[in-house]
């Protein structure tokens, strides 16, 4: 008896020593220690034995028992740290690792955070509105009567069979619905897609994204548009950026302004980003029309406020260097990838 568990424990050493993977280790546990373990029928044949062998086969096998259990909890201990490596062949750790691909942000949706971030900075609510939109909204609350060009079918996309029902072509869509909403003082900021219908080149796309500012108090003036326009430059461009105002129509402003932004490909010495000028076109602004401050609700006497609009895709394009603002929506990696 003796020389048989003796044998048991020869043989248990030996393969438990030799199993190189946590599985083959688990399964020689359970050969020898389970309930129906070798170890164990010895251990359950005790009772047969004669009274004084009992207690010395009994402490012997016991012996056994603990130093096995011992034993694979070393080897387990061993081949864990080893990161389940099932191979004798040492690691490489000089080898390159496997890389997996990152996703990231779309340029477009930095340079929005970016510019929600410098308006937040500044007091102003960063909002969102409705891509579909009516024509109230969108034309008529903004001082655009029917009859003025931008209601053209040839620019707008109206929705079919729902009269008075249209894409936004602009975030200025968010003016009047703001003021109801919110009342005066305000500063708020909105940004999203507007939508064009008109044919597409490496500077125009029949949806694009415009990033939207009103700041409504009392006594505000073409100082404060300024200022808010160069706080909001520099913050994008991290450099001062010079700016040149030039009259522009909007109906909804009075008066309003077109905002050049020196170039900043060529430094204002002229390119072709520039078309040679030094200067790109940017911005619309302007003082809120007071028709526009009544449809929202506020009494152009007391308030005056100044808004302004832009394509975000084109501050993009100047702040990257890139040539074809079509590169946006075609999900083109090799372009995405650069970001
Ligand atoms: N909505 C105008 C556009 O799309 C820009 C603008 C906004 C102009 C606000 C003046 C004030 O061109």
């Amino acid at each position: 008896m003796e020389n048989q568990i003796k044998k048991l424990k020869d043989e248990a050493i030996k393969e438990i020593k030799q199993s190189k993977a946590l599985a083959a280790l688990k399964k020689l546990e359970v050969k020898y220690l389970g309930r129906k373990g070798e170890l164990t029928k010895v251990l359950r044949g005790l009772h047969d034995l004669a009274e004084e062998q009992k207690p010395k086969i009994g402490q012997l096998a016991n012996e056994v028992k603990t130093e096995l259990e011992q034993l694979i909890k070393n080897i387990q201990i061993e081949l864990e740290a080893g990161g389940g490596v099932q191979t004798s062949q040492p690691i490489d750790l000089t080898l390159p690792g496997q890389k997996y691909p990152l996703g990231h942000l779309h340029p477009l949706t930095i340079v929005q955070r970016q510019l929600e971030e410098i308006f937040s900075r500044m007091g102003f609510m960063v909002l969102e509105g409705p891509e579909l939109e009516s024509e109230y909204y969108n034309f008529e609350s903004l001082n655009i009567p029917a009859s003025h060009p931008a209601r053209d079918m040839q620019d707008t996309f109206y929705i079919k069979d729902q009269p008075g029902w249209l894409l936004r072509t602009q975030t200025s869509n968010q003016q009047v619905r703001t003021m109801e909403k919110y009342g005066a003082p305000l500063r708020a900021i909105f940004s999203g897609r507007v939508f064009r219908r008109e044919a597409t080149d490496a500077s125009h796309d029949s949806a694009f994204y415009q990033l939207e500012g009103l700041m409504i108090d009392k006594d505000i003036s073409i100082a404060h548009l300024i200022t808010a326009m160069k706080t909001m430059l520099k913050g994008i461009f991290k450099k001062d950026v010079k700016v040149r105002l030039r009259p522009g129509y909007f109906s909804f402003v009075e008066p309003g302004f077109e905002v050049d932004v020196s170039c900043l490909l060529c430094d204002g010495k002229g390119c072709g980003v520039c078309k040679k000028t030094g200067w790109v076109e940017m911005i619309g602004a302007g003082l809120v029309h007071p028709k526009v401050l009544a449809a929202g609700g506020l009494d152009p006497k007391i308030w005056s406020g100044f808004a302004f609009g832009m394509g975000i895709n084109r501050l993009v394009m100047l702040k990257y260097g890139i040539d074809d603002i079509r590169l946006f929506m075609s999900g083109d990696l090799r372009f995405l990838e650069q970001f």
